[in-house]
């Protein structure tokens, strides 16, 4: 969840690890901090609040260090206070270190280090890694080849917990060195410099050859070149590879914040998955496939159930997944809430898909459950073996690693902590699985293969046109809630779980309670929390529970509650039941989740840009959550 950025070579150091760290801001932005090797002594600068904070403080100081590292923190042990914020230092304060995780065992080090004279000076995890290195280096033989290396080697093997940490050494000032323990971190290979950092937006300004570390592996950096060994202190060979997104997705290219970018990215998205996955010249009548993911025939061999991990935001759009693998490929499919699986996994099953959904690729619960379910159907065996699909924007994260087949969903990096273009490109990603599996099932007639598959191909078109007409309308409608306290979001069927998203998004930007349920479930309680405060946004799509849908409304507005209706354009009905519409192009009801989602992503936005919130770095949030 924090951000850590290195640097190491002929530039200014702090120049870079800001620059590294304004992208990284959006993992963590509760306070920050740099530190520097300047004339022999540790030069650390740290601030609370956001990164501008330690921007401020860091001008007017020309400071020619040319190796450093920095820090934006999302705290987990000790308040955001300055003196929390990280660099940590040990007693001397010769070594700083940044950490993104959590050290399970810190009180014991700690207290095992008070008795040794360590001082501390924080409330946090992190601070016993700088005393540990410097206890282990001074028992270290004078001769020892590489001490900072060695002793960093020791102190990490005493660590409990999963971490990502970065750190240098006034006495080896030509060190920088890097450890990587379920928590990722990444090092750039520039031209005789050399960059880590926590995510690869902070690289790419500068290098895009990239070398991503392994559980238990750490690096040394120095200006000749980059050294990686695991923890048993054996070298490890890496061979680098090239990123191939482009940096501009980490720029806000005039629009005001990154959310609103993003939610007008997702035709561009939709068309990238459209392009990369369909068949072009698929008809009813072809004999070859209409889908083609790239995976290889046993990963469709001996399949009789799915099961789909993941959190938040990529839970609902597995709901959504689960819907389509049911309905159109026939297989039972249950969505796992990836923070519960690990301490109540269901009884094994033979023959079973698992799915790990994340646009994060670096969720720590659902990297958790996918490595659980791994090791122990590798255990048993046989029918049982673990067959595991990643879904998501980044194939270069961790997930990348864990799984077995990778489905990118082409929606690239995303800066804003709300979720957008990520939602309706892993949406875009279960469309075509279903449909690759109901057509290799034949659980589907060619010729509804056909239908389903050319109203995905409206959906970019249908996309910008609400993009186009609605903005300014919901900008407008945003007004009349800035103040309201509570929203109920309701859909039935497959645009249940879009209520529940709209209502997340809504949640995280705005600060406002909502809760999204199943239109029917409405009486059976949460209708007594209605009354003329409480909007109600409604998803009422033409489809088999279209008029429930309806009608559960109805429902709502009987006990006084402003009724907005996310509906087909020009329905009549429908004008007739709410009292404001966001209407979305007419699409049958299987394939409306990816229009109707936007009205939704637009009114979060603009209640919350209306309330003057943050709206990229909602309070108390970060885009990965690495920490379970
Ligand atoms: C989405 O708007 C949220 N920020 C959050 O719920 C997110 O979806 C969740 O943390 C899962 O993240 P992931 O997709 O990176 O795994």
């Amino acid at each position: 969840m924090c951000g850590i950025v290195g640097y190491i070579g002929t530039q200014a150091a702090s120049d870079i690890l800001l620059a590294g760290l304004r992208k990284l801001e959006y993992r963590g932005y509760d306070s920050a901090g740099v530190a520097t090797l300047l004339e022999g002594e540790v030069h650390c600068v740290r601030a609370k609040g956001k990164l501008q904070n330690l921007q401020d403080k860091m001008e007017g100081f020309e400071n020619p260090a040319q190796v450093g590292i920095g820090h934006t923190r999302w705290a987990t042990h000790g308040k955001p206070e300055e003196y929390n914020a990280h660099p940590h230092m040990d007693t001397k304060r010769r070594i700083a270190v940044v950490l993104n995780g959590i050290i399970e065992n810190f009180r014991e080090l700690r207290e095992e280090l008070k008795t040794k004279n360590h001082e501390f000076r924080s409330d946090t995890d992190a601070e016993v890694i700088p005393h540990l290195i410097a206890e282990f280096l001074s028992h270290l033989p004078a001769d020892h080849p590489a001490p900072f290396l060695e002793a960093t080697r020791l102190a990490v093997n005493k660590l409990k917990g999963a971490f990502a940490l970065a750190m240098i050494n006034a006495d080896y000032p030509d060190e920088l060195i890097a450890v990587r323990q379920q928590a990722p971190l990444a090092i750039g290979l520039g031209q005789g410099e050399f960059f880590c950092a926590s995510d690869t937006p902070a690289l790419v300004t500068y290098t895009r050859t990239i070398v991503s570390l392994e559980n238990g592996e750490m690096a040394r950096l120095t200006p000749m070149g980059v050294e990686v060994y695991n923890f048993g202190g054996d070298r490890v060979k890496k061979t680098p590879r090239t990123l191939n997104w482009n940096p501009i997705l980490v720029e806000k290219q005039g629009f005001k914040h990154f959310m609103i970018k993003e939610i007008y990215e997702q035709p561009g998205v939709v068309r990238a998955c459209l392009e990369a996955y369909v068949n072009p010249d698929w008809t009813a009548a072809s004999t070859a496939a209409p889908i083609n993911l790239g995976f290889s025939p046993d990963f469709y061999e001996n399949l009789d159930q799915i099961q789909i991990m993941a959190c938040g935001t990529s839970w609902h759009a597995s709901l959504v997944g689960r819907y389509l693998l049911e309905q159109l490929a026939q297989i039972p499919t249950q969505v796992q809430y990836a923070s519960e699986f690990k301490y109540a996994p269901p009884p094994l099953v033979p023959n079973v898909l698992t799915v790990g959904v994340t646009q994060s690729g670096e969720t720590a619960d659902t990297l958790a459950a996918l490595e659980m379910e791994k090791q122990r159907r590798h255990a048993k065996g046989g029918a049982y073996q673990p067959k595991l699909l990643g879904l998501t924007n980044r194939t270069d994260s961790s997930i990348g690693r864990l799984v077995d087949h990778l489905l990118d969903t082409q929606a690239g990096i995303e800066i804003g902590v709300a979720a957008t273009k990520t939602f309706t490109a892993q949406l875009m990603g279960f469309y075509f699985l279903a449909l690759d599996l109901a057509y290799r099932r034949q659980t589907l007639s060619n010729s509804r293969l056909e239908e389903i598959i050319n109203g995905l191909r409206q959906l970019p078109a249908q996309i910008e046109s609400i993009l186009e007409v609605q903005e300014r309308y919901v900008e407008q409608l945003a007004h009349r809630f800035t103040d309201t306290q509570d929203f109920i979001f309701l859909g039935r069927g497959i645009n249940f779980p879009i209520a529940l998203e709209g209502a997340l998004k809504l949640k995280e930007i705005s600060y406002i309670h909502a809760e999204g349920y199943p239109s029917g479930e409405m009486k059976h309680g949460p209708i007594a929390l209605l009354d003329e405060k409480v909007p109600v946004v409604a998803i009422a799509m033409p489809g088999i529970v279209y008029e429930k849908a309806l009608s559960n409304a109805q429902e709502a507005k009987a006990r006084d509650a402003r009724l907005i209706g996310v509906t087909p354009m020009g329905d009549q009905e429908a004008a007739e039941v709410f009292d404001d519409l966001l209407p979305v192009p007419m699409v049958e009801e299987l394939l409306s989740p990816i229009l109707t989602v936007i009205p939704l992503q637009f009114l979060a936005y603009h209640i919350a840009a209306r309330r003057g919130l943050d709206v990229d770095q909602p309070r108390n949030l970060a885009k990965s959550v690495t920490v379970e």
